[in-house]
């Protein structure tokens, strides 16, 4: 089979899908596939109309390539891809949008509200500690959390140099430790405790410097947690109509009680596939080989 690895596209996580379109690329030629490499560029209609790939294999991140877009023109030009279809990419990268449909099937949500940027700067838009996110990126970029004893939320977010768009997400703090829980299909892998090495959350750097975090596979949580993110993964996944693999984040707050509270965050159809990503790691414990893994999202490919 001829599979075109999409990767680059030009949202801000670029970076992080050239690595992890690189360590796609080069696992499935171990699989024995024929790859080609390609760059997305605003021509990639014409570059795949003219390659004629038998998969596409999405390896791309955020804006243009996780929201339904690219998964359009894929459906245009009858390529069969990997991961999620348009619908639930486009449902999946609004993250407010994405919690209405989550809500709505029992999944427990933090309280947000969707307000301009411009509206955060004087007074706090909801009591805090509260998150502000941009409604649909990832990687943690524009990620602001504004603490209790903050007087307002930082000007960053309403100064000229803010590039994630006027409309930003503000989202109840949640306490508590960070969970993660990959669906493969409609089996849930395992879950996954990142701890932050020096840094105060799972931000940019935690995420893509090798060692910026610790990955706990299985995460050690009582079995009632884990199968409770196991199962609300899993809905979620179902519920936004994901297709392939997704990874859905969470927060536990353990502090008060062991049953504590389980928060879902969000569903990401394009989980991060780099050398030192979550859903690798997580499929490797539940013994996927990360080839093993490509070669089932490949073959699972549909348009
Ligand atoms: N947005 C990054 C790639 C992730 O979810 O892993
Ligand atoms: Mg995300």
């Amino acid at each position: 089979k001829h599979v075109a690895v999409l990767m680059g596209g030009f949202s801000s996580e670029r970076p992080v899908s050239l690595s992890s379109g690189e360590a796609c690329a080069r696992a499935l030629e171990g699989e024995g596939y024929h790859v080609t490499r390609v760059d997305v560029d605003r021509n990639i209609a014409t570059v795949l109309s003219n390659l004629k790939p038998d998969v596409a294999f999405n390896a791309l991140h955020g804006p243009f390539g996780e929201d339904g877009t690219i998964q359009g023109v894929l459906e245009y030009l009858q390529i069969p891809y990997t991961h999620s279809g348009v619908l639930a990419s486009a449902l999946a990268m609004n993250k407010e949008r994405a919690k209405v449909v989550t809500r709505a099937a029992g999944i427990p949500v933090a309280e947000s509200k969707v307000v301009n940027r411009f509206a955060i700067g004087a007074k706090h838009p909801m009591k805090p500690p509260y998150v502000v996110k941009p409604v649909n990126e990832g990687s943690s970029f524009g990620v602001v959390i504004v603490k209790e004893d903050q007087s307002h939320a930082p000007q960053i977010i309403s100064s000229p140099e803010w590039r994630y768009g006027e409309q930003v997400m503000v989202e109840r703090y949640v306490h508590g430790r960070e969970l993660t829980c990959a669906v493969m299909g409609d089996v849930a892998l395992g879950v996954c405790e990142i701890i932050p090495t020096g840094h105060s959350f799972y931000d940019y750097d935690s995420k893509y410097v090798p060692g910026g975090s610790k990955h706990e596979v299985p995460a050690k949580i009582s079995l009632n947690i884990y199968q409770k993110v196991q199962t609300l993964a899993l809905a979620a996944h179902q519920a936004i109509g994901c297709r392939g693999v997704s990874r859905s984040d969470f927060r536990y707050d353990d502090r008060f009680s062991e049953n504590g509270e389980l928060i879902w965050l969000e569903v990401n159809t394009q989980p991060g596939m780099t050398p030192t990503s979550l859903v690798p790691d997580i499929a490797s414990a539940a013994g996927h080989s990360f080839g093993e893994l490509l070669r089932w999202l490949v073959e699972d490919a549909s348009c």
